[in-house]
């Protein structure tokens, strides 16, 4: 079986590879290590496809790689957008990325740190209206504390099982 291709983009920072590595490899590292590529392989058990191979692409944020980022982006068939809730501009920066991602692929959002809410600067009402208008389903996350990172990998793999 062809492993199911889920491209992750977002800007620079926002956790992208946190994310990925929390689900993966059930880690977390605080230093920050800019991506150009990474590409991980694992299985996603599901209630209704049983286990299916996945290939997660860890995409580049940071714009000195932005030739990487669409090389990579073009390889997803599946697609995690994510943000961080302590940055605003990484919310806006979504819009100019999901225009290079496949359209009728599909996709859900991500506000990554949610464990920093003090400092939130983006609403969880700006972000549902924003997806709402596009229909996708917004996950809150913690790749530091774990938290919803499992839920929003696996919901992103039966979405695309179905297609
Ligand atoms: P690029 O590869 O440059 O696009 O960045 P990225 O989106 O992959 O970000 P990365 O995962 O490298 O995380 C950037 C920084 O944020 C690192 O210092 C992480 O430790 C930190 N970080 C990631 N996720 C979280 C989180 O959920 N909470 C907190 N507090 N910090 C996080
Ligand atoms: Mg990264």
């Amino acid at each position: 079986v062809e492993p199911i291709k889920i491209a992750v983009i977002g800007d620079g920072g926002v956790g992208k590879s946190a994310c990925t590595i929390r689900f993966v490899k059930n880690q977390f590292h605080e230093q920050y290590d800019p991506t150009i590529e990474q590409t991980y392989s694992t299985t996603v058990e599901t209630e209704e496809f049983g286990s299916l191979p996945v290939e997660i692409i860890d995409t580049a944020g940071q714009d000195d790689y932005e030739n990487f980022r669409s090389v990579s982006i073009s390889y997803g068939q599946a697609f995690l957008l994510v943000f961080a809730i302590t940055s605003h501009k990484t919310f806006e920066k979504m819009e100019s990325m999901l225009v290079e991602a496949k359209e009728d692929a599909p996709k859900i959002v991500i506000g990554n740190k949610s464990d920093l809410s003090a400092d939130r600067k983006v609403s969880v009402a700006e972000v549902e209206a924003w997806c709402k208008e596009r229909g996708f389903k917004y996950f809150e996350t913690s790749a530091k504390n774990n938290i919803n990172v499992r839920e929003a990998f696996v919901d992103l793999v039966q979405q695309a099982a179905k297609k």
